[in-house]
């Protein structure tokens, strides 16, 4: 990539530094990244020697910080020594098919809350799945060698099917795994960073590139699972999972008074009445978030002490965690805010990337063909008989 094209003027119109990635100077300096802090690949270094990463996310909504501790916190931190490919996989959204307008307008806050969060464009592939129908290609060819029982019994997605209740599963449902492991499979990707309910999905993916490599050729890397550093998120009314569905989510564009407000309004110790009763940590949701997000460890310690001798409200254990959230949140906010202005950036972000993801998915599905022996035209191509 060259300067002219891509140089962003020295002035405001900056994105500012990342949240997350490092400072120091370096060679890129692209439209989407601060040149204070972006990384130092050079444009001439793309994938060289690294290992690939694809991972994704389906664009049903705003992304929160059961997304950010889970997986976009690594993802940020990962994309500097790998070669990245960011999915938004709305070929797996058929749970929204009544709603389609909401996904498409989901593809584009998902687009922004990454670059909020600091992925780097310049750096990784964000990827529209369906505009790489090579996926659904794979997606074909790999339920070939997939036992029907397999995907049954695949925890992960029993689980989401229940979620229906009595309503039908459409079966894009059932088999989206099979499309998740041709997302991994198609730029023939080394690692796929996800939060904990998606390692069947890495596991089903490795049991397929096992497969079909042994049956054919050699074509794909087995592919490993890569949790973040909170597996799994508690919502903030206590239940196992932040999730959008059951509205007990902090999303990473929440202003900072409605952070303020969800956490005045969370789950905490039911035991507790008083501020002077002995309260419990383990379990306790306030506590959690204070673990995972507040950098502040004294004062985390010493919230904790207090707390379980009853020496400390949960007014003020509240507060102090708001205050830590928003810390964390606001330079996304700020980058959010910057791209906001500037959807262009976005529509380029998600237009190169997919291009790029594109030109993988040709060399693959050409090793594929060839694996499969599908050239059936290249046969009976000197027959007389098309001389007429
Ligand atoms: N199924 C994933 C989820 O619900 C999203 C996803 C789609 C994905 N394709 C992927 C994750 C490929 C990792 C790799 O979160």
């Amino acid at each position: 990539m060259d300067d002219a094209t891509y140089g962003c003027p020295r002035s405001s119109s900056r994105p500012p530094s990342s949240a997350t990635s490092s400072s120091s100077g370096g060679c890129s300096r692209g439209r989407w990244n601060d040149p204070r802090t972006a990384s130092r690949r050079c444009p001439t270094d793309a994938g060289d020697g690294k290992k690939r990463i694809l991972t994704g996310i389906r664009p049903t909504g705003p992304l929160h910080l059961g997304h950010y501790a889970g997986a976009l916190e690594n993802w940020v931190r990962l994309q500097g020594g790998h070669d990245c490919y960011f999915l938004i996989a709305d070929y797996q959204v058929s749970d929204y098919a009544g709603d389609i307008a909401r996904v498409r307008e989901a593809v584009w806050t998902v687009a922004l809350d990454w670059l909020a969060v600091g992925l780097d464009p310049e750096r990784s592939a964000f990827v529209i799945e369906s505009l790489v129908p090579e996926h659904a290609e794979l997606a074909l060819w790999l339920s070939w060698f997939l036992p029907l029982g397999m995907l049954q019994r695949n925890p992960t997605l029993k689980a989401e099917m229940e979620e229906f209740g009595r309503t039908s599963v459409p079966v894009a449902f059932f088999t989206y795994p099979v499309m998740q492991a041709a997302n991994i499979l198609l730029p023939r990707a080394h690692l796929v960073p996800v939060g904990e309910d998606q390692l069947p999905h890495v596991e089903l993916t490795r049991e397929l590139a096992r497969r079909f490599n042994r049956q054919f050729r050699e074509v794909f890397p087995e592919p490993e699972g890569l949790v973040g550093r909170v597996p799994r998120l508690v919502g903030i009314d206590g239940h196992a999972k932040m999730s959008k569905s059951r509205d007990n989510a902090i999303y990473l564009k929440d202003p900072p008074s409605v952070v303020t407000e969800k956490v005045r309004s969370m789950y905490t110790d039911p035991t507790r009445l008083r501020a002077t009763d002995p309260g419990h940590i383990e379990g306790n949701p306030v506590f959690l978030y204070h673990e995972a997000f507040n950098p502040d460890r004294d004062e985390v310690a010493d919230l904790k002490d207090r707390y379980r001798r009853g020496a400390v409200g949960d007014v003020e254990v509240k507060q102090k965690l708001a205050a830590a959230l928003n810390a964390l949140l606001d330079p996304i906010r700020e980058r959010r805010a910057y791209f906001e202005a500037r959807t262009g950036l976005v529509r380029d972000a998600l237009a190169e990337g997919t291009s790029r993801a594109r030109k993988a998915a040709g060399t693959t599905m050409a090793l594929v063909r060839d694996a499969l022996d599908l050239d059936y035209l290249e046969r009976h191509r000197d027959d007389p008989s098309r001389e007429a």
